[in-house]
């Protein structure tokens, strides 16, 4: 980004002072004859709420002329505001299409990229366009109608071109500068045309790294014209803004035109929403709305599901779904309660996220969920600021479509993520109908245990869950009253301040209310130190270290640096929206001075980021630094500085490391052992009491006999004395430490919930064997030479 002194076609941006762009804003006082109240407005204003406009100052702003009533005005700072007539103006201008030819558009689902492409189409020429990421490429082919298109950070821009266009393109429409510029050299045709409308990739770069274009000669040998321009200049935008706007809003009306628009919620995000652009995290157009209460609000990418219903009181779990609302609320997450059953008790649990799952899928792909969290409504959520993106896989382990959690019985399904993807309507299809395709199984915990068998059963399924630790999303609760850790459970099941929820699995309904009481009372009273912020909590660190060691080779195909916490990035952007905080309407106006609501002439509402900040503006990185706290990846900030924190440690992820531990991934030598379920579904998983025995002292008496043999081995050797104590402690040693060996293999491998015969039988033998050797070693040492001497008379034999 240059310094405000660096010289470019527009006035960079000057410190202290606010930035400037095209906003839509209404009015909510005038009086001056050409506005009213209420009349909405468009113009060339700074970045703030409120503004008081005066005199001349008023001719920069006019009314937004709405003739085909389209309903979504942010389209007048998109396709039919600048971005659109830049493309418009310049496509026409310079690229002069002609029906059948070949063009190429880079950053095509960007805010122009995305109008060049769709003009292109209506044209009649083929289209082929690059984007940055495999949702983008999915969005231009699927929704916006490219013919081909590529995602330039898996494939080089060249070898797609070869790929795409063998005959050769005839326009390029430059948005990026450097590789892509160079391939598209390569592939123009004689007398081909390049618009140059942007060269982002060079836009935060000093000279000496920009790209080094090798093959320009062929601007001469193929007699190409390449041609740069600012919508601004005369001939460009004027010449074509009423035919823009006609054309447009009347494909726009018809639907037979598409323009996406990423909107950035909340004047405090607008950095963040800046910095997206450079990152690739925007998709279309991305407007700024300030108040982040319009009614076009930002397409969420996690939604919650969860349900209650029965005749049983349900104030209890009406309480704890509230902690999710409030949750939701705070971070913007569509919540579905199902509250009257689809199917049989449990089952559907399966049914309602089924049928959110196929009600997102039925949508364009850039308006679904990507993800859903199921939460049984017995968990309370602790933590608010908690943004569920924290836990999801980098976007490049696309294969990951499920997170589970196991506590010591094995899966527990009261709380996951699940990804809006046909394999989990396959799975969850498998496991509702489980009942009914294995009617002779015994599903112990039903739809858990049915879950659980189908996952088991088809690696198709198994291969694509990643098991997280329990606590993360799924935590166990803590003492009764909520304040202190229970000594009796290991502590990474149990809830800790900061963390996201806690759950209660199976508590019977005559004590739930107890259990939750306290945790609730916790949770309603928003006490601090349990509402952590992201970056205190320590789960950053912590789910970046996670992912880059759970990454298998199979997961990361092309190795991309920037590409792998894009989607969680970007859903984090769109999504988290901090608790709003209204400290009343006293704003700075431009006047300098202090002026309250009532006496602004405008409210400024939305306004209009991207060319200010992706073409026309650019401050330098220290500058930048210094207007958004991210200037350092490892400073505490927004969710989005996290995801910058992740960026930056997996572009040192190597790409192909494998995972020892994760489930997923392991290999089974020996079928697994039966699951015997007791009790009912979901009851609370027992917590084994801890035992001294079972414990420390059975750990410390095990080694201290392991080290004893040492010295009883030598020493009798070494002493060249044979004593009969010595050689009888040295039998019960050994007699013991092969005991306590064979006894943690059955503890190990023959769980008594499992297998209880085999273990018995196991258990039964092993005494039998240990009683049989000692009474053998016994007459050993007291009727005939003992140990040490007849392992001296072996040796000298
Ligand atoms: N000449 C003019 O009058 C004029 C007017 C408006 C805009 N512009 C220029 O036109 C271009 C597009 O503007 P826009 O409003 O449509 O921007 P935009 O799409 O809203 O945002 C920029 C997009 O560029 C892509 N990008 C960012 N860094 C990149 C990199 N290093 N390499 C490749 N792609 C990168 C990203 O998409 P991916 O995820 O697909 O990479 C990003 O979403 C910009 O260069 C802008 O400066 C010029």
């Amino acid at each position: 980004m240059r310094d405000s002194e660096t010289k470019s076609y527009v006035v960079g941006f000057e410190i202290g002072k606010p930035l400037t762009n095209t906003q839509i804003a209404k009015v909510i006082k005038s009086n001056n004859s050409q506005f009213n109240e209420g009349d909405t407005v468009i113009g060339f204003l700074p970045f703030q709420e409120y503004i008081a406009l005066s005199g001349d100052e008023l001719s920069g702003i006019r009314l937004l002329q709405n003739p085909l009533g389209i309903e979504d005005i942010r389209h007048f700072l998109g396709a039919l505001g600048m971005p659109g007539l830049t493309a418009y103006s310049s496509l026409y201008e310079i690229g002069k299409p002609q029906k059948g030819e070949t063009i190429f558009v880079s950053a095509a689902s960007g805010a122009v990229g995305q109008i060049v492409g769709q003009l292109a189409k209506h044209e009649g020429l083929t289209v082929i366009g690059s984007v940055g990421s495999d949702e983008k490429l999915e969005f231009i082919t699927k929704d916006l109608g490219y013919d081909a298109g590529f995602n330039y950070k898996t494939e080089k821009p060249s070898d797609a071109l070869n790929r795409l266009a063998p005959e050769g393109i005839d326009i390029y429409y430059e948005n990026v500068g450097g590789e892509h510029l160079q391939a598209a050299l390569d592939s123009m045709k004689d007398h081909g045309r390049i618009v140059v409308c942007g060269l982002i990739a060079g836009y935060n770069l000093p000279r000496e790294e920009h790209f080094p274009l090798r093959n320009y000669s062929y601007i001469l040998t193929k007699r190409l014209t390449m041609r740069g321009f600012v919508v601004g200049d005369k001939g460009m935008g004027d010449k074509y803004r009423q035919e823009h706007q006609e054309r447009v809003s009347q494909w726009i009306k018809d639907g037979t035109f598409k323009a996406s628009t990423w909107e950035c919620e909340g004047i405090e995000n607008g950095i963040d929403g800046i910095l997206a652009l450079f990152h690739g995290y925007n998709f279309g157009k991305a407007p700024l709305n300030y108040l982040g209460n319009s009614t076009d609000l930002p397409r969420a990418k996690i939604g919650k599901v969860m349900m209650v219903y029965g005749n049983k009181s349900n104030a209890i779990y009406e309480r704890a779904i509230s902690t999710h609302e409030e949750h939701s609320r705070r971070l913007g997450y569509p919540l579905f309660v199902l509250r009257i059953p689809i199917l049989q008790s449990y089952w559907n649990k399966y049914a309602i996220l089924l049928s959110v799952l196929l009600q997102e899928l039925a949508k364009p792909v850039d308006q679904r969920l990507e993800w859903l969290y199921w939460c049984d409504s017995d968990t309370v959520v602790m933590n608010p600021n908690m943004p569920l993106e924290t836990f999801l896989p980098p976007s490049d382990m696309s294969n990951i479509h499920l997170l589970l959690t196991n506590d010591w019985n094995g899966i527990n399904n009261g709380v996951f993520p699940i990804r809006v993807h046909p394999w989990s309507v396959e799975l969850v299809s498998a496991a509702l109908a489980y009942p009914a395709t294995n009617p002779e199984k015994d599903l112990f915990w039903n739809d858990q245990s049915a879950l659980s068998n189908t996952l088991k059963e088809a690696s198709y399924f198994s291969q694509s869950v990643m098991y997280c630790p329990l606590r993360w999303f799924n935590a166990y609760m803590r003492s009764p009253n909520g304040e202190g850790l229970n000594p009796d459970s290991p502590e990474h099941y149990q809830v800790h301040p900061g963390d996201l929820l806690v759950h209660f699995p199976g508590t019977p309904h005559d004590v739930l209310e107890e259990r939750l009481e306290p945790y609730l009372a916790i949770a309603e009273a928003h006490r601090q130190e349990w509402e952590l912020s992201l970056e205190d909590t320590g789960y950053m660190e912590e789910t970046v270290g996670f992912w880059k060691r759970n990454r298998r080779a199979d997961d990361h195909p092309y190795s991309t640096s920037t590409s792998s916490v894009q989607s969680t990035l970007s859903a984090t952007l769109q999504h988290v929206k901090p608790p709003r905080r209204f400290t009343g309407l006293t704003l700075r106006c431009l006047s300098g001075g202090v002026c309250r609501a009532d006496y602004c002439y405008s409210i400024i509402f939305l306004c209009d980021i991207p060319a200010t900040m992706a073409s026309f503006i650019r401050p330098s990185g220290a500058m930048l630094g210094q207007m958004t706290r991210l200037s350092a990846p490892q400073s505490k900030t927004t969710p989005f500085a996290m995801a910058l924190v992740r960026q930056t440690q997996m572009k040192n992820a190597p790409s192909s490391q494998i995972t020892s531990f994760h489930s997923s991934a392991k290999r089974d030598i020996l079928n697994p052992l039966p699951q015997v379920i007791q009790g009912t579904m979901n009851d609370p998983a027992p917590i084994p009491h801890s035992s001294p025995s079972h414990g420390s002292y059975h750990w410390t008496f095990e080694r201290l006999i392991a080290a004893s043999l040492v010295p009883l081995t030598i020493a009798p050797f070494a002493a060249g004395t044979l004593n009969p104590v010595m050689d009888s402690i040295l039998a019960t040693s050994l007699v013991l430490h092969s005991h306590i060996g064979f006894q943690a293999l059955i503890v190990d491998y023959l769980p008594e919930k499992r297998v209880p015969k085999t273990r018995a039988f196991f258990v039964w033998g092993l005494r039998a064997a240990t009683l049989t050797v000692a009474v053998g070693l016994y007459e050993f040492e007291t009727n005939d030479v003992g140990i040490t001497e007849a392992l001296k008379r072996i040796w000298t034999a």
